[in-house]
């Protein structure tokens, strides 16, 4: 993936809202390698497609613990997704439905990541 193809894919989550060109490489480019996904299954996810995939779930843990919306125990930061979210969603009342609704924890961190992104996405518009 190039430079461009990449800003424009991480973008895509509301998670990086905020952040420089820089900060969004380096995030991509670390979590990126931590993972092994491949950027196949990774750029799906510009198109919706969220793939059951272990190193897919991996990359997005990675990611939402570097924004600051997940901590190290795996709990959800409700606080810092409200903020990132409410960038993308302005509406109050439909704001506190995507979270009430997305923001539930699972059996993992990374179940829990990716059903919230899953979950997030279905909602946006
Ligand atoms: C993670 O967040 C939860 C709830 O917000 C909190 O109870 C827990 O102590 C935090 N863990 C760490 C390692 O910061």
């Amino acid at each position: 993936m190039n430079k461009l193809t990449v800003l424009f894919y991480i973008t895509f989550f509301a998670a990086v809202h905020g952040l420089t060109e820089e900060e969004k490489m380096a995030i991509h480019e670390d979590c990126f390698s931590q993972s092994g996904v491949s950027e196949e299954m990774a750029s799906k996810v510009m198109d919706g497609v969220f793939v059951d995939d272990p190193k897919l779930k991996l990359y997005i843990l990675c990611f939402a613990k570097k924004v600051g919306i997940m901590n190290d125990s795996g709990d959800i930061q409700v606080d810092v997704f409200r903020a990132k979210l409410g960038t993308k969603v302005p509406d109050e009342v439909k704001l506190n439905e995507i979270i009430a609704k997305c923001a539930i924890k699972k059996g993992t961190p990374e179940e829990t990541i990716f059903a919230l992104s899953r979950c997030t996405h279905g909602n946006k518009s």
